[in-house]
Order: C-alpha cells, then structure tokens, then sequence
C-alpha cells in the first residue's frame, strides 16, 4: 500500500495543515497574509468577499478511463523527500502560473476553463528506434508514478517548492531508444487558439510553445514529466496532463500540456528564445550571477503563505541541485 501522501518530514506539517484545509486558507487569507500575499495574488482575490472557492479551480483533471485515485498519491522518492525551505501553499501556486497560451496575467485560472486536457495524445518521434502515439493513460500507467519535492524557479525572480508527481523522463527515453545520432529532444505544447486565447490575441507569437533539452540534460536524473502536484493529478493551470519539470532551470523550461517529444540531432528553436534570444537562452540554468538584461537574479521572491518564511532569499546555482547537474556544463 502506498505511504500516505503527507507522511512527510515534521518541519513542512504547518503548511500541509493549510493545504488541506481551505477553510483555513481563507480564513488566513482574509485575515491575516494580506500583507505577505498582496505582492503575488491581486488585492481582490484576497478579499474574503470575493475569494474564489478555489476547490473549484483545484478540482483534479479527470483522466478517463482510469481514475486518478488509483495513481495518487505516489510513493515519495526519498531523494527528494525534504527540502530547504517550507512548501508553497497549494492554493497560492494554483492561483499563480505562466501559462501564456491562456493569459499573459498569472491569473490562469481564470482563462482556462475551455481547455480540456482529456483525452489527450503524445507523440514520440524523430530519432527513435520506437516511434509511437501513446494515449496519455496508457503512458502514466505505463510508468512507475513518484513525488519528489523540488524547488521551482520562475527567471522572473520569484520561487516556489512544489510536490511533483511524475515520472523520470529517462524512463521514456529507455522505453522508446533513440538512435545513436540523437543528440536534442524538442517538446511541443498544443496549439487551439479556439480554447486558448493567447494563441488568438498573440497570433505572432511562435506557437505552439516550445522548448528542448540535450539528450544527456533529458537523461539526467532531475528531469521529470510531471502528470500530477499535491498528490493528485495536473490542474490544467499548471499544465495538464502532461509536463516537463527540469528544478535547475529557470521554469519556463518547464513545457506545459506537452504533445509531442521529438528526438533531434540539431539544437531546436525554443519559444522564449525564438520571441527575445538576447533574454532567454537555450540552456538557461539558474545562476545568480547572470543578471536578466532587466533585472538582477542574485535572490528571489519566496512565494508562501507561511509568515516565518523570509520574503526573499539567495538564489542558488542550479536553483541547489548543482550536485546533480553541474558537471553537464565543465
Ligand atoms: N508551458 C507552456 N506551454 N506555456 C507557458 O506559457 N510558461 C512557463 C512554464 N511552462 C509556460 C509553460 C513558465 S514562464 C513558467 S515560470 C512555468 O511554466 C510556470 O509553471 P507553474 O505555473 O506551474 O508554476
């Protein structure tokens, strides 16, 4: 029987109290963060009169014909079982996205209602020696599910800690065998402007979204497709149902809602890279030293509702996974 999904480290109960208890959230929300909070979430979301119920928004996408129950929660992997700094509130990361094909505002939430992530395909092609179209429940069934805790660093200078469900993306590169002259794989998002209206009001923009890894960062250890968050499955705000989560990249490399996964012996055309190259580089690992061309990276904005949690802190190189990651880049 799986361990159960908060049996986790003393140090984080605080926050999961908030996690599961919304009334609570909102309580705290209406009373007592508004300070901390209002630099995050707009003033009027965190007014009690016009709260969203966000178990609305948290709702897990359903993922038919399986239900999500009989893959969450994941065993944790113990390597990524604790972390440096209290988890995100559950509620405030769903309030809180990048999803450019539905808004450029962090209000997600609130474009995406259209957007049906089920039934839902992914490609797998390019340099492989077993191209294949996998209906997404027979691929998450395929693999073994975990949760690892990580770090997640948007290059705009805020940050997060995230419990990811998903699985190693090395364990869907041994699965398909590229071929020996594979050297890149290049993710791609959707494209419906139809249910996505950023794709409609920013029709010059190089849709679908895009991004790519070496295949040696692909392999490497950290990198995860995610198929679920708190314990349960993707919310479409956060990239149902199916993401790229790479903790020691700046999160934009975290391709949401992926359909295709393409094996290339060229470097692929990224999104943000193609839309502002002398901003956003292909590999764009964390390093504090690396200003933005418009801002400096050396801290960040810890986004949390926890009051002890200091509102900023010191970026890490490698956003702290330079064990893992370090030597891909001497
Ligand atoms: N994926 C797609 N398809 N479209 C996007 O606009 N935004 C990226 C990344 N993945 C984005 C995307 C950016 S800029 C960030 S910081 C992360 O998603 C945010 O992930 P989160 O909203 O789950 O925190």
């Amino acid at each position: 029987m799986p361990r159960k999904k908060w049996d986790i480290p003393q140090r984080q109960a605080t926050d999961e109290d908030v996690y599961f208890n919304r009334r609570k959230f909102i309580r705290r929300a209406g009373l007592g963060t508004i300070g901390l909070l209002a630099g995050c979430i707009p003033e009027k979301l965190l007014n009690p009169a016009t709260l969203v119920d966000p178990t609305k928004y948290l709702s897990p996408t359903r993922i038919e014909p399986t239900p999500p129950s009989e893959w969450y929660p994941a065993p944790t992997n113990d390597a990524f079982s604790t972390l440096d700094r209290p988890l995100t509130d559950e509620v405030v990361a769903a309030l809180y996205n990048n999803f450019y094909e539905f808004s450029t505002t962090k209000e997600v939430w609130r474009f995406i209602d259209n957007f049906e992530p089920a039934p839902w395909t992914v490609e797998i092609g390019g340099l492989v020696q077993q191209p294949k179209t996998y209906d997404i429940d027979t691929l998450i069934g395929t693999m073994d599910l975990e949760e690892r805790l990580y770090r997640h660093r948007c290059v705009e200078a805020w940050s997060m800690a995230i419990p990811w469900t998903g699985f190693p993306m090395r364990a869907l590169i041994d699965l398909v065998q590229p071929l020996s002259s594979a050297r890149y794989v290049r993710m791609l998002s959707f494209f419906n402007p139809e249910v996505a209206p950023g794709q409609w009001d920013r029709s010059d923009w190089p849709w679908p979204y895009t991004e790519g890894l070496t295949i040696d960062e692909a392999t490497n250890e950290l990198t995860l497709l995610v198929t679920g968050i708190y314990g349960h499955a993707l919310p479409k705000q956060h990239g149902a149902p199916l993401r790229l989560v790479t903790p020691w990249k700046y999160g934009y490399k975290g391709l949401k809602s992926i359909t295709k996964i393409e094996f290339t012996s060229q470097q692929p055309a990224t999104f943000w890279n193609t839309l502002a190259p002398h901003e956003y580089g292909f590999f764009s690992n964390v390093e504090p030293e690396v200003p933005h061309p418009r801002w400096s990276q050396a801290t960040e904005r810890f986004i949390t509702t926890d009051p002890d949690a200091p509102a900023r802190r010191e970026t890490l190189p490698y956003n702290g996974y330079a064990e893992y990651v370090a030597h891909l880049y001497e």
